[in-house]
């Protein structure tokens, strides 16, 4: 790896979020730049720096089981202009949710672009509950037994330049058990259902849609 060369990007329009520290704990370790994903205007700048680079993070959270619109806008700018010539491309993606299967699309849509832009895909990294986080050290994480050595041996494959295999961070996230699903949902409907009264609304009615299909049964519309 050639230090100087490395270009890290966080796709997270937060700077102090969860995306932003994990990427600058790889940083800690390979040096490079971390350029912050601009939320409007031209990307032109940051694909130029892209072409230029010899390796490339990417860091960013889970939106709707994917990377952010402006991450997905990025890459298909940079598959338009093109120019790349076996840049190494590394990812990482962390969620709200305690698995992994919702975030890995992240990861797919990186090596999609890898493999039909000449770029070469060396894996990524999915860190589950990373909300929680909300921006603090890894060492915070409900699982950091596992999670900070497993991160660490990612960040040292960036080093090494190897591929980082998907089975190190499936391994260090084994999905929770039937129990604690349940009893993380039971918190969560809570959660929803304190802010729906706190904001003065009747968690038991029903929503806009049935609403809206009875009103048009009375009325006699379909
Ligand atoms: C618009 C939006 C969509 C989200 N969608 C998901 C999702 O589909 N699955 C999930 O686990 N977390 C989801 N989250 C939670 C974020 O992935 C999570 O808060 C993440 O840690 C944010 O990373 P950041 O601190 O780097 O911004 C969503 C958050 C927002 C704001």
């Amino acid at each position: 790896m050639n230090k100087s060369n490395i270009m890290l990007i966080c796709a997270s329009p937060r700077h102090k979020g969860t995306s932003a520290m994990l990427l600058e704990r790889v940083q800690v370790v390979t040096g490079g730049k971390i350029f912050f994903l601009p939320q409007r205007g031209s990307l032109d700048e940051l694909v130029l720096a892209m072409q230029k680079a010899g390796t490339i993070i990417i860091s960013g959270p889970c939106y709707i089981n994917t990377y952010p619109a402006r991450l997905i806008e990025l890459l298909e700018l940079a598959s338009i202009k093109g120019n790349f010539s076996g840049q190494k491309l590394y990812g990482i993606i962390n969620g709200g949710m305690p698995y992994i299967h919702t975030h890995q699309h992240g990861l797919i849509c990186l090596k999609l672009f890898a493999e039909q832009n000449h770029l070469s895909w060396q894996g990524g990294f999915v860190l589950g509950i990373g909300a929680m986080l909300d921006g603090k050290p890894l060492e915070k994480h409900m699982n950091r037994k596992r999670i900070v050595p497993a991160f660490d041996k990612f960040i040292r494959n960036i080093v090494e330049g190897v591929q980082s295999p998907n089975s190190l961070y499936e391994e260090a996230q084994p999905p929770p058990g039937k129990l604690t699903t349940r009893i993380f949902t039971k918190f969560l409907t809570f959660l929803v259902v304190n802010n729906l009264k706190k904001y003065g609304h009747d968690p038991e009615a029903p929503n806009y849609y049935l609403r809206k299909q009875e009103e048009d049964k009375i009325n006699g519309s379909h």
